[in-house]
């Protein structure tokens, strides 16, 4: 079957959009060697690996300041690099990662650079699509620090003349979840007194539920929307807005609000003073701007010199990136890894476990950054793409999975590749919660690797003295198939720098599948329909007297049954 697929691919792979030198066929090449290596190597087992070779650890991590990534527990030996190398190669990873930096229009069909970079350069100036960016992000930059500085001494008060302490950003998606996460993870560098918030859903509840028990008098509202109409912080930011004038009178709104967007006019409309507005550019997409004023909330919340640190965290990871050869560089080893299981052993999720309480969520930001991104069924000429995609990015802090998911990780029938994700030291906490947090982590890749054969769990049984009906009984459910890959990722500890590189290495992780998947990570047009259908369906669900006729049966349905319950 799987010699078929490669077969196929090879067959049809014709039309190609790469440069006309390394064309597509080598893409289906390097395809094919890897499912034929599948086979060969499915016969070996991860900790065979070790076994025959001391050095596997040593030879399988790479190693940045302060950062170690190791992949010694894949189902991977020299020669799966060596497909996977000519695989990146056949793909033009380098030639893409050029492209990416130099600011060209990689977002081909919103004719967009995705420049992020720039936000977080502190080497030679960068460009998009031609243009210097890096006058306008310093001088942007400069802007939002001056407003931090000036919230967090209470230089600017709220209308009542009273210091601000809370700060609650509105925004969904690319707005909300980079900075929300952010934010707990780099909660031990806040300022004292300060505390941030996130509302992001249209659920009333979100908005509700998160300014009760808040001094408004002491509450900054940040709006921030890249496109200043999405409809979820339209209406949070209406409400919030309302509740403001409510409790503390209309001419508070321009105390109370500060907004980040690229639509400054349509900020305006909203009464937001000039000076609270905070510019991005086109070429920053949502889910990768985090780095840019989207980071207000954050930037107010540890301040500037950790927000500052953060951003070299993401510059540390672009240099590598960009300078390390392609088989010692983390982002195109974890991206050829993904593409190893997604493609060649068709598993289809990938977990993502950090054992760090404060990256709770972690997984829920990579969800957007790459399912957003890489949830793509088209190549960037429009045509149908050869290889399955994205997989399901999903996950939870450890040890709290391990008493959820983690028995599916070990004896579900379907393999999921795990990155674990753990600090040598806490932050603050204390010393010996986080030995047993350590401990629990590399248990768990040892116990995926290691799994436990059904004799071994005979003997144990055995000598635990039961007899020989109760042994062969219990020993089949007892037993862990094991060879279940992961990889670790582990840092000093969860500091401002350290947390910028994390989130680099996944970003750049996400563009790397995409060019090996030859599709655009860069838009997002799967989220436009939905978004067209409500709009469509609000009237009926707003108006209880307009027709369902025509409508689709079920949503039909589904309305008329909340009308006969309301009315
Ligand atoms: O979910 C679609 C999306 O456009 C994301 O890409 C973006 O991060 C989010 O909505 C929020 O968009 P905006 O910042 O324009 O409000």
């Amino acid at each position: 079957m799987k010699l078929f697929f490669a077969f196929f691919l090879v067959k049809v792979v014709e039309p190609s959009i790469r440069d006309p030198g390394m064309p597509d066929h080598s893409v289906a090449a390097a395809i094919a060697a890897l499912e034929a290596h599948r086979v060969d190597i499915s016969h070996h087992r991860i900790a065979d690996f070790f076994a025959s070779d001391p050095t596997r650890f040593a030879r399988y991590q790479v190693q940045l300041p302060g950062f170690l990534f190791d992949y010694s527990k894949h189902r991977a030996s020299d020669v799966t690099l060596g497909h996977l190398m000519s695989l990146a190669r056949a793909a033009q990873i380098e030639d893409r990662r050029a492209a990416l930096f130099a600011g060209e229009a990689v977002n081909n069909t919103e004719d967009r650079a995705a420049l992020h970079m720039a936000l977080r350069n502190f080497g030679p100036a960068m460009s998009a699509k031609g243009e210097p960016v890096a006058s306008l992000v310093q001088r942007e930059r400069a802007k939002l620090y001056d407003f931090a500085r000036a919230i967090r001494s209470g230089a600017i008060k709220g209308a009542t003349g009273e210091r601000f302490a809370h700060i609650v950003n509105i925004g969904i998606g690319g707005s909300d979840l980079g900075p929300a996460m952010a934010a707990r993870a780099l909660s031990p560098f806040a300022q004292d007194g300060l505390s941030a918030h996130f509302v992001s859903n249209v659920d009333g509840a979100d908005l509700a539920d998160t300014v009760r028990g808040l001094d408004l008098s002491r509450t900054l509202f940040i709006i921030s929307s890249k496109t200043f109409t999405t409809q979820e912080t339209m209406a949070n930011a209406q409400s919030a807005r309302a509740l403001v004038a409510r409790t503390l009178g209309e001419e508070a709104v321009r105390d109370h609000f500060a907004a980040v967007s690229t639509k400054l006019d349509l900020v305006a409309q909203f009464g937001i003073a000039p000076e609270r507005v905070f510019a991005m550019w086109d070429w920053v997409g949502g889910r990768y701007s985090m780095w840019s004023s989207i980071g207000l909330a954050l930037a107010i919340f540890i301040g500037p010199d950790h927000f500052e640190e953060f951003l070299h965290g993401g510059f540390d990871i672009d240099r590598h990136f960009e300078e390390a050869p392609l088989d010692a560089n983390i982002p195109v080893l974890m991206g050829l890894l993904g593409v190893w299981y997604r493609n060649i052993w068709g598993y289809g999720s990938q977990a993502v476990i950090p054992y760090d309480q404060r990256l709770a969520r972690f997984p829920a930001y990579l969800q957007q950054l790459d399912m957003e991104s890489n949830g793509k069924s088209v190549r960037r000429d429009g045509s149908p793409v050869t290889l399955a995609t994205a997989p399901v990015i999903w996950g939870e802090a450890g040890t709290n999975g391990q008493h959820a998911f983690f028995q599916m990780l070990h004896q579900g029938t379907d393999i999921v590749p795990v990155d674990f994700i753990v600090a040598a030291e806490p932050t603050s906490a204390d010393a010996h919660h986080h030995e047993l947090l350590f401990a629990n982590c590399l248990a768990q890749s040892e116990a995926l690797m290691q799994g436990r054969t059904q004799s071994d769990v005979e003997q144990m049984l055995c000598a635990q003295g039961l007899p020989a009906a109760e042994v062969a009984r219990l020993a089949p459910h007892k037993t862990f198939p094991g060879n279940r890959p992961s990889s670790t990722l582990i840092y000093t500890s969860l500091t401002p720098r350290n947390l910028g590189r994390l989130v680099a290495l996944y970003e750049h992780k996400v563009f790397v599948q995409s060019v090996l998947w030859d599709i655009n990570a860069f838009d997002q047009w799967g989220v436009e329909l939905g978004k067209e259908l409500c709009n469509g369906l609000l009237p009926k669900v707003t108006d209880s007297h307009s027709v369902l006729d025509g409508m689709n049966g079920s949503t039909a349905g589904l309305i008329g049954w909340r009308r006969a319950l309301k009315s």
